[in-house]
């Protein structure tokens, strides 16, 4: 093996040699290419042989600001040569205070209190533990169980995945997993024919109450993705679930967990997803759009109320115990920070508001498409779902593949997209252009009647 060779083929086989990926069965890649990315500029991905790619997705739906951002790079660089990490435990420094008083003045009203942690699951693992620890702390034991959706996802390490839905990633490590009690998303796909997504939200928001009538006394808290569940498949629902989720949370004292890792920082047309149903949750989950796809860094906001739960002589035994040696690094910080000064200077949620209104022109007449059961758009989210039979509903079989092929039909033609199964998404950075969203869209157009043609 030649380690001077940098062309795609070789480095692939080097990875191949070694690297272990994620969500990949890596069989796959004695037919899909493994593609090393040696650079991006934009919306775009260019590989070790000068290939480009569109980045339709955001790269796991983190980036916004398009890759190598150069005004992030700048912050970045610029904290690295300044402090690159300190324990976070006794120590703090100014990018974490800063960065904390900024979510406080952005997050809806009454989130006062950031945790931070590394990724996005293990800001689920927080809320999720920092919810059963402050019933604990107020003498109420019971409380053991979580609300969760059918069809939701929230990470895949043991707590996060315990309170997810999608059967891909969750049916293995069952047998590992805390059991969720799972009330039925209002998704408006699941609907009966007829319902408008708000009748849709009432009457799902009518079994949460019967399950919290039988669960409430032994439940922490509810935890959803606010308005889009994304890895369950882009499904989508009407606020009105949120707002009525947060009365029920109050009226049987159970929190609400709103897990906004996927859908915070403007993928859903507001900031956070939650403003678009006028409530504050107990909790809430950020990460992946907080540093612009740049680096790892999630957090935890809550509220006062639930911090001085916690707030006690060292003796009571009730300070919350979660670490990470990577917990709050100052280099993840200030590129958070960076991303939100982008915010503050750049008109950034209305350009998004007119190019989710160029993808929705674009993709409307694949409501007619005889293999195309629902189009469906929640802001920069897009997803077009893909069935056997139009009348039915019923999906391609899985083993099929369908979505396989758009992806690599996609990479053959400069674009990244990476369908959940038979769902074809659109979740691109917010610097992409009319044009490219033309681009997407053409070749996922074409990739999807490639993919039928088979
Ligand atoms: C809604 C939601 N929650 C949690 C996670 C987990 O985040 P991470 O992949 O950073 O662990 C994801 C990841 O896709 C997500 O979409």
């Amino acid at each position: 093996m030649n380690k001077h060779d940098r062309s795609n083929r070789a480095l692939a086989a080097r990875d191949l040699r070694h690297v272990w990926h994620p969500c990949t069965q890596m069989h796959d890649h004695e037919r899909v290419p493994m593609l090393p990315i040696v650079r991006g500029e934009g919306a775009w991905l260019i590989d070790a042989d000068g290939r480009r790619y569109l980045d339709g997705i955001s790269s796991w739906w983190t980036n916004l600001f398009g890759h190598a951002n150069p005004r992030i790079a700048a912050a970045l660089a610029d904290q690295a040569t300044q402090l690159e990490h300190v324990i976070f435990a006794g120590f703090t420094h100014e990018p974490a205070i800063r960065l904390a008083e900024e979510l406080v003045r952005i997050t809806p009203p009454g989130l006062e209190r950031v945790f931070f942690a590394d990724n996005g699951s293990a800001a689920i693992e927080v809320a999720l533990k920092m919810s059963f620890h402050y019933w604990l702390n107020r003498g109420h034991g019971e409380k053991t169980r979580f609300i969760a959706l059918t069809g939701s996802y929230h990470g895949e390490t043991l707590g996060a995945l315990s309170v997810s839905d999608v059967a891909l990633y969750r049916k293995t490590y069952a047998p590992l997993l805390l059991t969720p009690i799972l009330a039925p998303s209002a998704d408006t796909y699941e609907g009966e024919p007829g319902e408008t997504p708000q009748q849709i939200a009432a009457r799902r928001l009518g079994e949460l109450r019967m399950l919290l009538e039988r669960h409430a006394h032994e439940t922490c808290a509810v935890i959803v993705e606010p308005l889009v569940q994304c890895a369950g498949g882009m499904r989508m629902y009407h606020p009105d679930y949120l707002t009525g989720l947060r009365a029920l949370c109050d009226e049987f004292d159970v929190h609400f967990i709103a897990d906004e890792i996927a859908v915070g920082f403007g993928r859903t047309g507001t900031m956070f997803a939650c403003e678009q149903a006028g409530v504050s949750p107990d909790f809430m989950c950020l990460s992946k759009g907080l540093t612009a796809g740049t680096l790892p860094l999630a957090v935890v906001l809550t509220t006062d109320h639930v911090y001085e739960a916690f707030y006690a002589e060292y003796s009571a035994g009730k300070a919350f115990l979660h670490s990470h040696s990577y917990t709050g690094n100052p280099l993840a910080c200030r590129v958070a920070l960076e991303t939100l000064a982008i915010f503050r200077d750049e008109p950034v949620l209305e350009r998004n508001r007119a190019l989710a209104a160029h993808l929705a022109g674009r993709l409307a007449p694949l409501r007619d498409h005889p293999h195309v059961s629902d189009v469906r758009q929640t802001g920069m989210i897009v997803a077009v779902e893909l069935v056997a039979d139009k009348a039915s509903r019923t999906p391609f079989p899985a083993g099929e593949r369908r979505g396989l092929e758009v992806y690599l039909y996609g990479l053959e033609h400069e674009a990244l997209l990476r369908p959940l199964g038979n769902i074809v998404y659109f979740m691109p950075p917010y610097v992409t252009t009319q044009a490219e969203l033309d681009h997407l869209v053409d070749t996922a157009l074409a990739g999807i009647e490639h993919a039928l043609a088979r």
